[in-house]
């Protein structure tokens, strides 16, 4: 016994002293490549004049889309003599390889180009809208999304991607939630890490022929304007900042990414284009990001509007010395940088830390070694838009939607039923693809009607179109009222149109637009079942829709594969297992909305309704909370057992619930661990998302899940701004939704 146990300490030790060999051989391994590769900048940057510096500092759209006003002209001459070393929505083998050649056959240094752009949810096969994918809750999945948009953009000429953008947003009005991860932190910073794995590979390996790098944007706080007005001011406590909005920039740093872009936003009265304490103290200094800063399109040249710069000129100094390495279009460096040096404004040492960070990414795509290895026509035949790449795009697109209502059981939709199929949106092919739909087109693919025709039979659907996504024109409501009467059951798709979200796309209301709902309400009147398929980019008030629908689809912008994917849900050829990433409001008055708030001094639910912090004309509750969406099958959750009630500093508690599929179908629930912190230094939300599992459940079946807790997931900024914990009391939660629950108590000591 004790030899056997001395045995086991002399093994532990040998095991121990491996380790560390092994880790001090990999550290200065790594150490070692680090190294040459800082000698191989430093050998190109040895070479290059001020001139040639300033243009490996700037980025300019070539003629594809633009987001504002294109103000370069003369660009192919610019990259001849070497004061353009980067280009934006160029793509295409074709075109890309024209430019690359002119940089690395006509410049001096034949510095190749860096070709940026924004492949937000595919490239040519378009995966459902970001918000969309984050309501799977399954990063595999989306970690393939966005793998599949790097394997179809590199193929095509791309090398940079300006995702994932991560900024959380509680703003429905904000166009730009289409793009995000929704409202939490902890899933937002999952899926901004599984984004970036995606794009830039597992290993981070940018030096794969198809994988390119990824830019988190925007930094910082973007996703909390004003009034949900695009680009409007943002405001919020320094806590706030750091515990809500900052996590998922840091997962997605600390995944690897190897650019981030500034916002357009001021935070606490400073443009985040020229905000030192963001970009140099807290990036560079505490999170330790050693990747390359972008500005976002023109930002520099927007501080002169912000009003903390008099012109250009001192708006360029504002952002070399926050620490923005690359000017996006603005033609700021370009012009003003070279002078400035001169004159002693700015330092030229700065200049070469810029450009040491943009040749640093380019060495690591491996530009240097082979500048035409994302031209490559014959990859590009073979990969863009690969029946492989619609396969998942199809397996992608049916996690995402999330199932709002089912009243007796009027879904699944029974083959060969006599459907009316209503709206204008059914019929679309280009709504389907969202906003920011890069290369996607509408060509080879079918709109949700042809799919829906397709599986049910071209006689079973009676299609009309009833009235446009806006305006106020009724005069198709009469067929479409005829041919719900034809029909047993009715399927009308209503939404918004796709360019009503994404950037400079906000709203002041959060009703379906035009006269849509007044034609589900006199659908109604037929007393037939309604289903109503929601096509959209941002939480909206389905008030009225819940009253005439029994049910209701969330859809999003579900892809190139959308229409399939909707009516094989539909059909119950998978039964649908999204959950919602946004709190769904009542009505816009309760914005903003969020399961995270604070309890405040007057909660709602004491005694005494007059005097308390509710609303007189609706309840506080939102209509669909967070991580809420239905299933065609019931998920019943047993009591939480936890393996202890005091939780020590590192130590561990595991809290296990058992899952049991009670209903008739296979399918697939996302367990959720919620807790609150009872009594801080500060106040603390009445419940915070740290854990979730999604699981496939059989019919009948039962799983038990477990998850761990360990004090540093109750970390906060505590009442001195210190990160970390505190001792006291707990409530812990699990259930499918934020808002039905099972519940216990633990103590941190
Ligand atoms: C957007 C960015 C985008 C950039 C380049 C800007 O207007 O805010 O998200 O990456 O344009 O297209």
């Amino acid at each position: 016994m004790f030899s056997l146990h001395r045995k086991s300490i002399v093994m532990k030790k040998y095991f121990l002293i491996l380790l560390s060999i092994i880790l001090l051989f990999s550290c200065s391994k790594k150490s070692a490549i680090d190294q040459q590769l800082n000698n191989k900048v430093d050998s190109v940057l040895g070479l290059m004049t001020l001139d040639e510096k300033i243009g490996q500092m700037v980025l300019y759209a070539s003629d594809g889309d633009i987001t504002g006003s294109s103000i370069k002209s003369g660009l192919l001459d610019e990259i001849r003599k070497g004061n353009c070393g980067n280009i934006l929505n160029a793509y295409t083998t074709a075109h890309t390889r024209k430019l690359q050649k002119i940089a690395v056959e006509e410049s001096r240094l034949k510095i190749p180009l860096l070709f940026g752009y924004d492949v937000i949810h595919g490239f040519k096969t378009i995966f459902p809208i970001s918000l969309g994918e984050s309501c799977s809750w399954d990063l595999e999945a989306i970690e393939k999304g966005a793998r599949i948009a790097a394997i179809e953009s590199a193929a095509s000429g791309v090398n940079w991607t300006f995702a994932p953008m991560v900024d959380i947003s509680v703003e429905p009005r904000w166009g730009r939630v289409s793009e995000g991860a929704g409202e939490d932190p902890f899933l937002g910073s999952k899926i901004a890490a599984a984004r970036v794995r995606g794009f830039q590979g597992k290993e981070n390996d940018l030096a794969d022929s198809l994988t390119i790098l990824a830019c988190v944007k925007h930094f910082a706080a973007y996703g909390a304007p004003q009034a949900g007005r695009d680009y409007n001011t943002v405001d919020m406590s320094q806590r706030v900042f750091l515990d809500t909005y900052l996590p998922p920039y840091k997962a997605a740093i600390d995944a690897g990414a190897m650019s981030i872009m500034t916002s357009f936003n001021e935070l606490d009265g400073v443009p985040s284009t020229g905000n030192k304490y963001l970009l140099t103290d807290l990036l560079r200094g505490e999170m330790g990001f050693k990747g390359l800063v972008v500005t976002d399109y023109t930002s520099i040249n927007e501080m002169v509007n912000h009003g903390v710069a008099e012109n250009d000129a001192e708006a360029g100094l504002l952002a070399v010395k926050a620490g923005v390495d690359m000017d996006m279009q603005g033609e700021v460096y370009f012009k003003y940088l070279k002078k400035q040096v001169k004159d002693g404004l700015v330092d030229e040492k700065l200049i070469d830390e810029a450009v040491r960070r943009v040749l640093r990414v380019k060495f690591l795509l491996g530009l240097f070694d082979d500048p035409y290895k994302y031209c490559n026509e014959d990859q590009e035949k073979r990969l863009v838009f690969a029946p492989e790449h619609l396969e998942t795009a199809f397996e992608v697109a049916k996690k995402s939607l999330v199932l709002l209502k089912n009243e007796n059981q009027v879904l699944p939709l029974k083959k060969g039923d006599k459907i009316a199929v209503i709206g204008a949106l059914a019929a679309s092919k280009r709504d389907l693809l969202g906003s920011w739909k890069a290369y996607g087109d509408t060509m080879n693919m079918n709109s949700f009607l042809d799919e829906f025709k397709i599986y049910n039979g071209n006689t079973n659907v009676i299609y009309a179109e009833g009235c446009k996504k806006m305006g106020e024109n009724i005069s198709g409501f009469g067929a479409a009222i005829a041919a719900g009467r034809r029909a047993d059951k009715i399927v009308m798709v209503i939404g918004e149109d796709a360019e009503w979200s994404g950037e400079a796309a906000s709203r002041t209301s959060l009703q379906v637009p035009g006269v849509q709902t007044e034609l589900l309400e006199k659908l109604k009147t037929l007393n037939k079942p309604i289903v109503v398929v929601l096509m959209n980019g941002r939480p909206l008030d389905l008030t009225r829709e819940n009253q005439f629908a029994d049910a209701i689809l969330e859809t999003w912008y579900a892809g190139t594969m959308g229409g399939k994917a909707i009516t094989q849900v539909l059909f119950g050829e998978y039964n649908p297992s999204g959950k919602l990433t946004m709190t769904f409001p009542r009505n816009l008055g309760q914005v903003p909305i969020f399961y995270y708030q604070k309890n405040t001094g007057r909660p709602s639910y004491l005694s005494n309704p007059k005097y308390k912090s509710r609303y007189i004309d609706c309840p506080n509750d939102p209509l669909f909370p967070f991580g809420f969406g239905l299933s065609y099958t019931n998920f019943e959750y047993s009591e939480i057992t936890l393996s202890a009630t005091e939780l020590v500093e590192k130590g561990e508690l595991t809290a296990k619930v058992t899952v049991k599929n009670s209903g008739k179908y296979d399918g697939e629930e996302v367990v959720q661990l919620y807790v609150r912190d009872l009594v801080g230094s500060i106040t603390r939300p009445v419940k915070e998302l740290k854990g979730f599992e999604k699981v496939l459940l059989k019919a009948g079946n039962s799983k038990e899940i477990t998850f761990k807790i360990t004090p540093d997931m109750l970390a906060f900024h505590r009442l001195d701004m210190s990160f970390g914990t505190e001792q006291g009391d707990y409530k812990l939660y699990i259930g499918g939704n934020s808002r039905d629950v099972k519940q216990t108590s633990f103590k941190l000591k």
